[in-house]
C-alpha cells in the first residue's frame, strides 16, 4: 500500500501513522523526523534544516527530494508506504509521481484552536512516542522532551506555512482521484478507526 498522510501540523498525522505503518505493515516514513534525526546526530544536513525547522519554513525542495529518493530505494519499501509530511510543495509531489503511483492520500481537517493545544501540549520520548499533557499524559516515569518548534510563534509559522502550501497539493491530488479528507479533531480513537475502514476497502479491493 502507497499512502500519504496530509494535515497541518498538529493534525495527528504522526499519532495515527504509527497505527497504520503497524497495522498494514509498511514503513513510516516522516521526513520531520529524518530531519530531527539529523539535528540530533548534529550533521551538515541537520544544522541546515535546524535554522529552517525553528523559524517554521519548509527546507529547500532538493534537499527533500534527495531525501525521498535515497529512503524509497530501501528494501523495506518494496512493500510500500507511508508519508507523513512529505510531499508538501508542487515539486514535491510532482517527484514523488514520477516514481511512485499512489493508492490514498488521506487529509486530516483540525481546527486551529485544536491545534494549538495539540501542539503546545505534545511532549514526546526519544524513541518516538507521542503523549500530550492535556487528551494523553506520559506516565510520570517516562521521561518526555518538548520540540523546539513547539512553541506560539513557531506553531503560528509552521500554520501560515501550511494554508500558504496546502491549496496547489490538494488539487494535485484531487486530480489524480486518490484525495480523502477526515475530520481530524475527533479522538483518536475514532479517527483510527475511519482511517482503518478506509484503507481495508482499498486494500481489500
Ligand atoms: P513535521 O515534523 O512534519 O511537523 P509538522 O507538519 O509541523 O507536523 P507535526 O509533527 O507537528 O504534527 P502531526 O500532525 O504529526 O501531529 P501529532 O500526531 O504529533 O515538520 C517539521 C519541520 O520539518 C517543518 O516545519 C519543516 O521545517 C521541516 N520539513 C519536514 N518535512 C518537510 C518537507 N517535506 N519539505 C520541507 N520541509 C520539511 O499530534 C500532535 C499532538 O496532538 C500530540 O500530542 C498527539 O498526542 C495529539 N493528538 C493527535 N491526534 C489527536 C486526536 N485525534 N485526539 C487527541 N489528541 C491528538
Amino acid at each position: 500500500m502507497k499512502i500519504i498522510i496530509m494535515g497541518a501540523p498538529g493534525a495527528g498525522k504522526g499519532t495515527h501513522a504509527r497505527d497504520i505503518s503497524e497495522k498494514y505493515d509498511i514503513p513510516h516514513i516522516s521526513t520531520g523526523d529524518i530531519l530531527r534525526e539529523e539535528v540530533h546526530k548534529g550533521t551538515e544536513l541537520g544544522k541546515t534544516a535546524k535554522t529552517y525547522m525553528d523559524s517554521g519554513r519548509l527546507l529547500p525542495d532538493d534537499i527533500i527530494i534527495e531525501i525521498i529518493n535515497k529512503r524509497i530505494r530501501e528494501d523495506d519499501c518494496k512493500k510500500g508506504y507511508l508519508f507523513d509530511g512529505f510531499p508538501r510543495t508542487i515539486a514535491q509531489a510532482e517527484m514523488l509521481d514520477k516514481v511512485t503511483d499512489l493508492e490514498a492520500v488521506i487529509y486530516l481537517r483540525c481546527s486551529d484552536d485544536i491545534i494549538i493545544k495539540r501542539l503546545t501540549g505534545r511532549r514526546m520520548t526519544t524513541d518516538g512516542k507521542i503523549y500530550n499533557i492535556y487528551f494523553d499524559p506520559p506516565p510520570e516515569d517516562v521521561e518526555v522532551y518538548q520540540r523546539d518548534d513547539d512553541n506560539e510563534e513557531t506553531i503560528k509559522e509552521r500554520l501560515k506555512v501550511f494554508y500558504d502550501t496546502f491549496g496547489p497539493l490538494m488539487d494535485f491530488y484531487k486530480k489524480k482521484g486518490v484525495f480523502s479528507e477526515l475530520k481530524g479533531d475527533d479522538r483518536r480513537e475514532i479517527v483510527i478507526k475511519i482511517i482503518f475502514q478506509m484503507l481495508d476497502a482499498i486494500a481489500g479491493a
